[in-house]
């Protein structure tokens, strides 16, 4: 399948933003620019999963679909403080990212768990948006392709073809994100190309590969212009309605349909 059959997907990561109000203008923005975009684009935002039932709701009959941004690695029980895949399942919810970076680094979580939760997020028939990223010293040591690859494989070696074949992976560079610093698009280009042969040898070659880190509506299209890259995760620059509709944009501008 090559890269304008598979569309485009924008999904933006609202990490530990928002409040109802606020919320509320930009999830309508957001489900009103969506109508103009062609079918092959398709959008989807992660929120807060104490938002969930207010996307559900302000965000159902519009193109944009909804999701979290981490979930636990149990079905239920007594984990205080943590929400259920299958919950997440009850609110009309598409997606889950797993493995973020920030959860790898501030809340130590290891391939294998994100491995885990990736299994949980499977059953409750969501789909998963596994992140994988080298940190600035593991580029730097020439580790990119080890690291990245040992974080998908964690994932790949505990899933079927079948499954493997529902992922999404996001491609972030911990030292693109956040910091204004986006990754060029020959060097996300040469990442993905890696990333897609491995999900290839797993049967799943036309898994969405989204790119994330710093991406803003200048450089958006550029990015999504390359082979291997069939989207974005897009974290600050999703909080503003402009900035993530002119992305989305530029992903229509990069689809057959557009
Ligand atoms: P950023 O974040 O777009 O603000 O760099 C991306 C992400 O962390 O998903």
């Amino acid at each position: 399948m090559s890269n304008q059959q598979r569309g485009k997907l924008v999904v933006g990561n609202w990490k530990m933003h928002g409040r109802l109000a606020a919320n509320a203008a930009l999830l309508q923005a957001v489900a009103q620019g969506s109508g103009e975009l062609p079918a092959d684009v398709r959008v989807g935002v992660c929120v807060p999963s104490l938002y969930l039932a207010q996307a559900q709701s302000l965000l159902k009959g519009s193109p944009v679909v909804w999701g979290v941004q981490d979930v636990s690695a149990f079905t239920h029980g007594a984990y205080t403080g943590e929400v259920a895949a299958p919950m997440v399942t009850d609110f009309g919810a598409t997606f889950a990212i797993v493995g973020h970076s920030e959860r790898r680094a501030y809340h130590r979580e290891s391939a294998e768990l994100v491995a885990v939760k990736t299994q949980r997020v499977l059953e409750a028939g969501l789909t998963p948006i596994v992140c994988v990223g080298e940190t600035l010293e593991e580029r730097e040591a020439g580790s990119t392709e080890q690291v990245v690859g040992g974080q998908l494989d964690e994932v790949l070696a505990k899933v079927s073809a079948q499954e493997a074949a529902r992922l999404v992976v996001a491609y972030e560079p911990v030292w693109a994100i956040g910091t204004g610093k986006s990754a060029s698009a020959a060097q996300a280009q040469a990442v993905h190309a890696f990333l897609r042969a491995r999900l290839a040898a797993k049967g799943a070659a036309d898994v969405p590969l989204l790119y994330g880190g710093s991406v803003k509506p200048e450089n958006a299209e550029e990015l999504f212009r390359q082979l291997d890259i069939d989207g974005g995760l897009i974290g600050g620059a999703s909080l503003k309605d402009q900035d993530f509709l002119a992305i989305c944009k530029a992903a229509a501008a990069t689809s057959v349909a557009g």
